[in-house]
């Protein structure tokens, strides 16, 4: 098979949400330490009645429908997630009733868990079977699903949750390729969640931001080696087209892509222009460590990347500034906006994406996009996932209710014998919710 990817998608997010500003105001902290600080304008939230399983059903129910898929079609389905509801039973098996439902249970796949990196690892395992010789023709689907929640803290306004769906398939208009990615894997306690009774992560929030950059500077040096190799010729942040990152909020994301600039000099790519090599060449003989510190070359890098940024990375920025951090879904749901506001001109182009999860584990990979045909058309994908749409209507609920909310949550997490309000009053017709926990500890949802 050639050009294996993805071939459609669909997301769904909690229509419950709160303003960053509200919350700012609400948490005490300086005005403009969540919107300007963090660079995050809404944070989307689960109420009592979703959950991961509930978003994951709800968007694969919809990707089917959408798209017109037979269920029998599907020969494999991976989850991505990192919100663990079962230390047993994956979140693919609670999934499976759709398909049981229509006859077919002959679906491999189960969940892939690491920080936010879950969905990647899903996603290249539905892609590598498709390229295999164990493909029996069908598709395969991606399933990112997560629920981001921090305990009250300065980590709390970079929660978020939401869920992508992607159909993977032969001659896809978003194709990998192939041999062009580059993976850093090492041992670190920036992010876990030791706490198996309680559902908020432990945070080293510096060393996080300082592991990200990292990460990302390897995997860019390994990308470019083997570009390097197998093209016979130099890569250099000019040949791609756009940058889509894990955002766990968006000042990072900005940081990120000024590393990569300032890594383009360090390197001397022959792509450089003078005027950046002026202004960032005197950062290069810092050591590493030190230049993670550094906020002079901080600013200058941002300062030479703000055009190209505007141009390669804002585009795919909406959603995770007004979702936050979805972990495994976030970088979907980034590549998810550049689609719906790039639309009609990405035909031809290269997208870099990086993803990261915290413990650590990081790859950067390029994916190559052509229109396509409908249904598999960038055009059709933009339509059915109705972004625009989905935004607008959305609830704002008080910061009050937000951390009522959040105690109600905490309380339920792991727990049993209970029913939910099911009131579905803020949900669109199609969503999936949870109805009750039984004796067992056995989960019930319904459909809206
Ligand atoms: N106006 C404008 N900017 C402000 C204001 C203000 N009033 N107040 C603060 N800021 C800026 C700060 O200068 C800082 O900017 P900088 O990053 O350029 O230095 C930024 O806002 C954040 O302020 P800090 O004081 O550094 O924030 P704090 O330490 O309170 O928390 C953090 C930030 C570490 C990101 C925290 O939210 C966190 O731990 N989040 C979860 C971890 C995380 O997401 N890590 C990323 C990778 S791992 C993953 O994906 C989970």
């Amino acid at each position: 098979p050639q050009n294996v990817g993805i071939l459609a998608m669909e997301i769904y997010f909690p229509p419950t949400c709160i303003q960053q500003d509200i919350l700012e105001n609400f948490d005490g902290v300086s005005k403009g330490k969540y919107t300007i600080g963090l660079g995050q304008d809404c944070m989307a939230f689960c109420s009592e009645v979703e959950d991961v399983i509930s978003m994951g059903l709800t968007a694969v129910t919809s990707l089917l429908e959408k798209y017109e898929i037979d269920p029998k079609q599907i020969g494999r389905m991976e989850v991505g997630s990192e919100t663990v509801i079962d230390k047993s039973k994956s979140i693919k098996t609670f999934l499976m009733k759709i398909f049981e439902d229509c006859g077919n249970t002959d679906i491999e796949g189960v969940d892939s868990t690491n920080a936010c990196y879950g969905g990647t690892a899903a996603l290249f395992n539905c892609v590598n079977w498709v390229e295999s010789s164990s493909w029996d023709g069908r598709y395969g689907l991606v399933v990112s699903t997560d629920s981001a929640v921090y305990a009250e803290g300065p980590a709390r306004p970079t929660g978020g949750a939401g869920a992508v769906a992607m159909l993977i398939g032969p001659d896809a208009p978003i194709a990998f390729e192939s041999k062009l990615r580059a993976s850093h894997m090492s041992h670190a306690y920036d992010f876990y969640k030791p706490d198996l009774a309680s559902e908020y992560p432990v945070v080293d929030g510096k060393l996080s931001q300082t592991c990200y950059l990292m990460a990302l500077d390897s995997c860019y040096t390994g990308y470019c080696r083997k570009y390097e190799k197998l093209q016979g010729k130099q890569f250099s942040m000019a040949d791609a087209d756009y940058f889509v990152f894990h955002s766990p909020y968006s000042k990072l994301v900005q940081k990120s892509f000024a590393r990569l600039v300032f890594d383009d000099v360090a390197r001397n790519a022959s792509s450089v222009d003078e005027s950046a090599k002026e202004k960032l060449g005197q950062f290069t003989s810092l050591k590493g460590d030190e230049s993670y510190q550094s906020r002079d070359l901080e600013k200058a890098s941002q300062q030479v990347a703000k055009p190209d940024y505007d141009k390669k990375v804002q585009p795919g920025t909406l959603i995770p500034k007004q979702l936050g951090n979805m972990y495994t879904a976030s970088l979907y749901a980034a590549f998810a906006s550049l689609i719906h506001n790039k639309t009609s001109s990405l035909d031809g182009k290269r997208v870099m994406m990086f993803s990261y999860g915290s413990g650590l584990t990081a790859t950067m990979f390029s994916l190559h996009l052509t229109e396509g045909k409908s249904p598999f058309s960038l055009s059709n994908v933009a339509m059915v996932m109705n972004i625009e749409h989905k935004l607008k209507a959305r609830t704002e609920l008080a910061p009050e209710k937000f951390v009522e909310l959040m105690h109600v949550m905490e309380h339920r997490y792991g727990g049993k014998d209970f029913v939910t309000s099911k009131d579905t009053s803020h949900l669109a017709p199609g969503t999936y919710y949870l109805t009750h926990v039984d004796s067992k500890y056995r989960r019930y949802y319904a459909k809206k």
